[in-house]
């Protein structure tokens, strides 16, 4: 078994999408380890998305990530990451997610993309101690 960290991002949380994400994962059969609601300050965004620092979307992504309150889960299950992955979709929600995804299903633009998941188990492991130092 394996974890992911799952974000539904401020889009997801204001068009009322949370029940949707967690149902979709629900279905999938994987598990929730841990859910909570919160509205990060702009630290905790700056270091979950270190890897993007310098590009040219770095300062909207956090202006977007904090912006209001996300829920941020850790998901736990058989190939857990991939899984959230596929269920995700692309990260450009017209170009690349395709129909039955989260993105596919509910996103039009690569910023308000709904949600996020870890890419990789060093991503994971990294993540889950952002947001779930106690976890
Ligand atoms: P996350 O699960 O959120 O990490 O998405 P991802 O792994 O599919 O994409 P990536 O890590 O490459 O980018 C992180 C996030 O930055 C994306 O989900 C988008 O919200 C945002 N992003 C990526 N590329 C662009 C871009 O070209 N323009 C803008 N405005 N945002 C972008
Ligand atoms: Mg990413």
């Amino acid at each position: 078994s394996e974890r992911t960290l799952v974000l539904v991002k401020p889009d997801g949380v204001s068009r009322g999408l949370v029940g949707e994400v967690i149902s979709r994962i629900e279905r999938k059969g994987l598990k929730l380890a841990a859910l909570e609601l919160r509205t990060v300050e702009r630290g905790v965004a700056e270091q979950h998305y270190a890897e993007h620092d310098g590009k040219p979307f770095f300062n909207d992504l956090l202006d977007f990530i904090t912006s209001g309150p996300l829920v941020a889960l850790v998901v736990e299950g058989t190939r857990a990451i991939s899984a959230f992955r596929q269920l995700a979709g692309g990260t450009d929600p017209v170009e690349k997610a395709t129909p039955g995804t989260l993105r596919g299903d509910f996103g039009l633009e690569v910023q308000y993309n709904l949600v996020h998941g870890s890419d990789s188990p060093e991503s994971a492991e990294r993540e889950i101690k952002i947001w779930f130092p106690n976890l």
